[in-house]
């Protein structure tokens, strides 16, 4: 998944059990759209035990920290900002007021309750499957527990958390995230998430159809499907039979009102033939796939377990393309795998020049304490992983741009989903997941509209409605 950072304020209240009324609790988003949502989802339980969101954290009686364990870096900007945190209770406790920290997420499931060890003034540590019970957690934290919960209670979690509402922020929202699936079981020897996140589980079809419903009735026009490893869903279908998620693509095309369907993050393995036939016959399923390689070497591609190689990857986009001939591809990359040669790594590059990338991600390999890459002999030196992530993003960057400059002149259904920078203008979304400025009335938000494109810019193109 793609790495950025979001605070959220949802507005959900129902009321239920002891409430904590008038408490206000600020959510910080570090990581991943699966954070994203769970922070959201967090919101909601909160919201139903009396807390109220708020964006200023100087308000908040209650900071949540939903966390990011992937590399080394995102792990380390939470003990930074816990730091922070402890001088701002200081003063707080000073004034006689409450100021609970609560840190969640996968840097909680990772280190537990280490992170009390190292930062006392944390009042609770929940994981990621146990966000339900985070009402309960702060009570008992009020009553001077230090809380530590990160069971795995997956079968609970996406059961016992209050139904989700959409509008996240001051416009309708039109656009939602909807988590089908959690964990994983590929064992990728770089990543730490088969430990954070536990292993492979899905969301029943009916669960997922009711709140896919719901959002729908609620203005949402298009849902991302989320999951950490998406395309290993799969339920039994109403006949009791197996599906995957192309299965599941075919169904929720059904749902009135819902008008695009994407999913993220997806692994080559599980690409099978119904979700790429889906992607034939679905026209509302957008053409756009994050479809992470790693690496374009076979050697490291073997050392970090892939279950594929550099072949297998190309064979399968060709199939994809013949498919939809519009989808636009994205990626991760890593670079300075534990091993990783100059020939590694122009192998790498090879493969990007042979795919031809829209859009994509790429990081240097930071070492797991946990994983198997980090007890692998020849870890690559900093300088050389830096040089070498500096010659990917040139070609990668040059590819992005080419793409978004493939875009001027074509005519193409845009989602009008916020305000823009200037009045009259709205924000809208292209099949391709790009951000488009375009002249329209804000009571249009939420419509499909036909524009044509005409210019880029550094982060957004430019239309005018065709
Ligand atoms: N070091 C660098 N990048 C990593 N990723 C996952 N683990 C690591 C790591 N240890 C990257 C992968 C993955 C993305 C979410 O983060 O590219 O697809
Ligand atoms: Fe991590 Fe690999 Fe699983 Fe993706 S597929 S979450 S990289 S172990």
């Amino acid at each position: 998944m793609t790495e950025e950072i979001a605070e959220m304020s949802p507005l959900a209240a129902v009321t239920s059990g002891e409430p904590s009324p008038g408490r206000k609790v600020f959510i910080k988003t570090y990581g991943c759209q699966m954070n994203v949502y769970d922070s959201s989802r967090m919101s909601d339980a909160l919201a139903a035990d009396g807390y109220v969101p708020t964006d200023v954290m100087d308000e908040a009686d209650l900071v949540l920290l939903n966390t990011c364990h992937i590399r080394e870096k995102a792990s380390e900007k939470v003990y930074s900002a816990l730091g922070r945190l402890r001088q701002m209770k200081r003063q707080r406790t000073s004034e006689g007021r409450e100021f609970m920290i609560g840190v969640a997420g996968c840097v909680a499931q990772a280190e537990g309750e280490e992170i009390s060890r190292r930062e006392p003034s944390v009042d609770v540590v929940i994981g990621p499957q146990t966000y339900h019970r985070l009402p309960d957690a702060l009570k008992r934290a009020r009553k001077g527990e230090r809380v530590v919960d990160t069971d795995y209670a997956v079968e609970d979690k996406f059961e016992h958390l209050p139904s989700i509402s959409a509008p996240r922020g001051k416009a309708r929202a039109v656009t939602a995230f909807l988590t089908v699936q959690e964990g994983c079981d590929k064992f990728c020897t770089f990543c730490v998430v088969p430990y954070t996140r536990g292993s492979e589980v899905s969301r029943p079809v009916a669960q997922i159809v009711a709140e896919a419903e719901r959002l729908a009735g609620e203005g949402v026009r298009e849902l991302t499907l989320l999951g950490q490893n998406v395309n290993a869903w799969t339920s039994a279908g109403p006949k009791g039979e197996r599906w995957g998620l192309g299965d599941l693509l075919y169904r929720l095309a059904e749902i009135p009102g819902i008008a695009r369907l994407r999913y993220t993050t997806s692994h080559p393995r599980d690409m099978d033939d119904r979700l790429i036939e889906a992607h034939r016959d679905l026209r509302m399923l957008m053409p756009y796939l994050h479809l992470p390689v790693q690496s374009g070497s076979d050697r490291v591609l073997k050392a970090m377990n892939r279950r594929h190689n550099a072949h297998e990857y190309i064979a399968l986009i060709d199939r994809i393309r013949a498919a939809r001939p519009d989808i636009a591809l994205s990626g991760d990359f890593i670079v300075g795998f534990p091993g990783e040669t100059e020939a590694d790594f122009e192998a790498t590059l090879e493969l990007v020049r042979r795919v031809g990338y829209a859009q994509a991600y790429s990081f240097k390999y930071s070492s797991r304490p946990g994983t198997p890459g980090a007890d692998l002999p020849d870890h690559v030196d900093e300088e050389v992983k830096s040089e070498r992530l500096a010659r990917l993003q040139e070609l990668l960057l040059m590819q992005q741009n080419r793409f978004a400059a493939s875009c001027v002149g074509k005519t193409i259904d845009l989602l009008l989903e916020k305000p823009g920078r200037n009045p009259g203008q709205l924000i809208g979304r292209s099949p391709w997941l790009q951000s488009v400025n375009v002249d329209a009335k804000t009571s249009q938000i939420g419509d499909i509209i036909n524009v044509r494109i005409t210019a880029t810019g550094p982060n957004s193109l430019f239309a005018e409605v065709a």
